[in-house]
């Protein structure tokens, strides 16, 4: 079946099953592999792609519920917020092997556009389903705080 979906500000087509999920369609068809593959179901978070702007696991969002959605990756994520925890995920050197990060930074991106000044556990309840091996979760929180008071300021 073709699909036309809004992937970062373009239209894409693709043709695919329905229930295709659009992690596979984001990596396999358009080459946009900033986007993560690991557990597959929705445990982990390395797949977190913004779906309308909301964070979602592209690994089980298939094909059919994806018309007239907006899909924004790590490729196309862009403004103050984007920018801001991009500049404080380098400054504070969060990655350590780097591969949950895009998820991580998506969530934390949705997390600021909803609320620019978050505690702690705001942070952590947010950031919950994205795991991390390497245990980067201390500079994840002070990244998300740099880059909300960036926004702030
Ligand atoms: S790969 Fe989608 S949540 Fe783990
Ligand atoms: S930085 Fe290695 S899994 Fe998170």
């Amino acid at each position: 079946m073709k699909y036309r979906l809004m992937i970062n500000g373009e239209e894409r087509e693709v043709e695919v099953d329905s229930g295709t999920p659009l992690l596979w369609v984001l990596r396999d068809e358009l080459g946009l592999t900033g986007t993560k593959y690991s557990c597959g179901v929705a445990q982990c978070g390395a797949c977190t792609v913004h779906l309308d702007g909301k964070p979602v696991r592209s690994c089980v969002t298939p094909m059919r519920n994806l018309k007239k959605r907006e899909v924004t990756t790590i490729e196309g994520v862009e403004g103050l917020v984007a920018d801001a925890v991009r500049e404080s995920w380098e400054t504070i050197q969060v990655p350590q092997c780097g591969y949950c990060q895009s998820g991580q930074i998506m969530t934390a991106i949705a997390l600021l556009e909803s609320q620019s000044d978050p505690e702690d556990e705001e942070i952590d309840a947010a950031l919950t389903g994205n795991i991390c091996r390497c245990a980067t979760y201390p500079r994840i929180r002070r990244a998300v705080h740099e880059a909300a008071a960036k926004v702030r300021s």
